[in-house]
Formats: structure tokens, sequence, C-alpha cells
């Protein structure tokens, strides 16, 4: 990775995320761009099929589609890797408690968006810090296609955005879960990204897992 770990560390613990230009190295960017843009239409899901609403009804919140990344590519591992390490950082500097990691890349055909949201519901999910890199090289704000970052929900506060990034390659957005509402508006061009969590364990709150 070419991020320090440290800096991360430090601004999770200050402002709860960061976005970090150029994040990670060469190799493994184009690795991951490569791979991405060589997937084929069939091994893309509809992200909006869910467990507890209805696909109709998700398609209108999400319009992209994605695919889960595993151990079993190279360039898929490469990253894996280095989420390895920042979850090793983040544990041993923040005390965070990390598990692991669960990311799969997401693209955006034209005209696709993601209607504002939280990542994880409080109390409600194991999900603790998310992770969003970007895959796209040259973006113009013309594209479409930015994240916008909202401040905790304050009862109230008519919200403005705290950041709007453009998923240009090698942008990688960190933020605590729980905490910021965020929207991807709508993409004027095919958008790729990829989109992870690093989870705790959801037989904590109490139990103690059997080591094996
Ligand atoms: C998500 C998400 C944002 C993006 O997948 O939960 O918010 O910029 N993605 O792709
Ligand atoms: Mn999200």
């Amino acid at each position: 990775m070419s991020i320090s770990i440290d800096k991360v560390a430090d601004a999770l613990s200050e402002e709860g995320y960061i976005v970090i230009p150029c994040a990670l190295s060469d190799e493994v960017l184009h690795g991951l761009q490569q791979r991405v843009t060589s997937l084929s239409p069939e091994q893309w899901l509809s992200a909006g099929v869910g467990r507890n609403t209805g696909y109709q009804q998700n398609k209108k919140i999400r319009s992209d589609n994605i695919f889960w990344i595993s151990k079993d590519d190279p360039q898929e591992s490469a990253f894996l890797q280095d989420m390895e390490l920042l979850r090793q950082g983040l544990n041993q500097q923040l005390y965070m408690g990390l598990f692991d990691f669960e990311g799969h890349f997401a693209t955006y055909p034209r005209g696709a968006y993601y209607q504002k949201h939280v990542d994880a519901l409080r109390g409600r999910s194991n999900r603790v810090l998310s992770v969003i890199l970007y895959l796209n090289e040259g973006w113009s704000d013309d594209d479409g296609g930015q994240l916008l970052m909202y401040p905790e929900h304050r009862e109230g506060y008519q919200d403005e955005p705290i950041q709007r990034v453009a998923p240009e390659l090698g942008t990688m957005v960190v933020f605590l879960s729980e905490k910021f509402p965020h929207e991807v508006l709508e993409s004027h061009r095919q958008r790729f990204s990829l989109t992870g969590w690093f989870r705790i364990n959801s037989s904590q709150s109490g139990r103690v897992d059997p080591a094996n």
C-alpha cells in the first residue's frame, strides 16, 4: 500500500473518515482495473436483489451490478492482502477488533445511481468500517457519479454534504459504516468501484468463540 496506516488511524479517530488519493500501488490498482473491465456481463449480479425487500423496490434505491471478490484471483488477492495489512494496523492502533473483510466490485451503467443510505444500522450489523476504491481513469465533473458524504444525522438540520468525491482511479474512501449517510449521483458514463467492509465477529457481544 502507498498510504500510511498511521494516517488512516488518526483520521478515523478524529473525523471518522478519510479520502485518500492514490491509496494503493500502481501495480495493485492496474491489476484491479484490468480484472474489473475483463468481467463478462454474465458474471455481474444485479445489486437490486435483496433478502428483505422486493427486487423492484431495491432497484429504485440502487441500480448498480456487483461481483464478489475472493483470494482465488491473483489481482483480487493482491488487494485483499493490502486490506489485511490495514486490518491489522487499525486493530493495533485503535483496538477496533476488526475480524475480517468482505468486498465486491460494483459497476454503474450509464444512468445508474445509489440513493442516500447508511451501510450499517447501529447494533444491527457487523459491518463497522467501509472502504470504497475507485477504478476509473480520467473522470471529469460532467461524468456525474460523484460520491456525496453527509454528516451524522442531526435532528432539525438541513444536511449539506461534507465531501464530494470523484470516482477517479486510485482514490479510496474509508469511513465508519454506521456514521455517515452517503449517496452516488447518477453516473453519465460506466463507473467501476470496489466496495468492502471490515466486520467484527458477529458472535462477539458477550459470547466467547472456541478457538479452532
Ligand atoms: C455501497 C456504496 C458507493 C460508491 O456500495 O454501499 O455506497 O461510490 N458505494 O460506489
Ligand atoms: Mn454505501
